[in-house]
């Protein structure tokens, strides 16, 4: 019986399309002609590179993509951000076709949770239930009661019933933070994010000594010391939210310098400020490398053959889509 190529069999075969461009063409004309034509929509992550954040329909963060990916009546999706995000998507859409700029954009978090092991971490708390960051696999969600994302794991956590014990992965982090939050009886999985995990606090202390006036704001991925001496934590969407209706005029900011885009487009009268990380002394910036992988001249290509393409098998789609359903279901008031 055939089955779905695995993605590292997709990536040897096609990581990203390798073809010369035409040096003549305006790749944003041809892009947004290629989305008409072809009835695509293009969903970017605020830590996308700023020409494919400016090109996007829809920017958002993981829950605001994954309930546009939801409701979009495009033909095709197309995905700027990472494998997960775009994988979410085609579970979430089994009929679309769903592709990305490059296979290869994955993530250091979903990687530190493989299924074998993960499977086997479940079954030794056989009275847990299972919540899972939308940042690991389609394997891993179908191994999960419910997906949450950094803008709504209090909320389903919530919902969950008090007497139940939880598993969480795979970010042990977001998973300390949340067990300080929610007060619940939990089990975390000893994941992480590099990017998340690469703050300095030696530097940002240090930082906040030459700017005593910021704030400083964290995402809930980064370390606890670090989450310790946050004002404020919150998804990428509500960090770029808390700088928009806040009266401070400085702002020190610990996750993924690509979200300064953004903040610097909703709030341009702030100054923002990216929060070293350990191996930084230069532009104080922490990138996502995977995330970086993306640009437009990849997004032209991939429209224009609508290759690489994000597939899931049925079986591993129907077991996944359940989780991602009921997190959508919470989300929305709906449970
Ligand atoms: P959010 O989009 O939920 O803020 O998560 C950030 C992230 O790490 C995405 O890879
Ligand atoms: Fe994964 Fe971290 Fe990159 Fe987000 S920032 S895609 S969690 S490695």
């Amino acid at each position: 019986m055939s089955h779905p190529a695995t993605i590292s069999e997709q990536i040897q075969t096609l990581g990203y399309l390798n073809i010369p461009i035409n040096p003549e063409i305006d790749l944003v004309v041809e892009i947004n002609a290629l989305k008409r034509k072809k009835n695509a929509v293009i969903l970017a992550h605020y830590y996308q590179v700023k020409e494919l954040q400016e090109i996007a329909d829809y920017i958002g963060d993981s829950l605001g993509l994954s309930q546009e990916a939801a409701k979009t009546e495009a033909e095709i999706i197309v995905f700027a951000g990472v494998h997960f995000m775009g994988e979410t998507a085609k579970i979430i859409n089994p009929d679309k076709k769903v592709i990305v700029p490059d296979l290869k954009a994955g993530c250091s978090l979903a990687d530190s949770c493989p299924p074998d092991k993960f499977e086997k971490f479940v079954n030794a708390h056989p009275d847990h239930m299972v919540i899972s960051y939308i940042n690991c696999s389609a394997e891993i969600k179908a191994l999960s009661d419910i997906v949450c994302t950094s803008s709504n794991a209090v909320k389903i956590i919530n919902a969950v019933p008090k007497d139940c014990k939880i598993i969480f992965a795979p970010d042990y982090n977001l998973g300390k933070y949340l067990q300080k939050e929610t007060k619940r009886d939990m089990v975390l999985w000893n994941g992480a994010c590099m990017v998340h995990e690469a703050f300095s606090i030696d530097k940002i202390l240090e930082l906040h000594k030459r700017h005593p006036e910021a704030a400083f704001i964290a995402h809930p991925e980064s370390e606890s010391h670090i989450l310790d001496i946050a004002d404020f934590i919150g998804s990428t969407t509500a960090l770029i939210n808390y700088v928009k209706g806040d009266t401070r005029k400085e702002f020190i900011i610990a996750t993924e310098a690509g979200i300064l885009h953004q903040m610097r487009i909703e709030s341009p009268d702030k100054k923002l400020i990216a929060a070293p990380s350990v191996e930084d002394n230069s532009c104080a910036c922490s990138e996502c490398g995977y995330m970086k992988l993306n640009t437009l001249e990849k997004l032209y290509l991939c429209m224009v053959h609508e290759q690489p393409e994000i597939k899931v098998g049925k079986d591993l789609q129907k077991r996944a889509l359940l989780p991602i359903q009921r997190m959508l279901d919470i989300s929305a008031g709906n449970q």
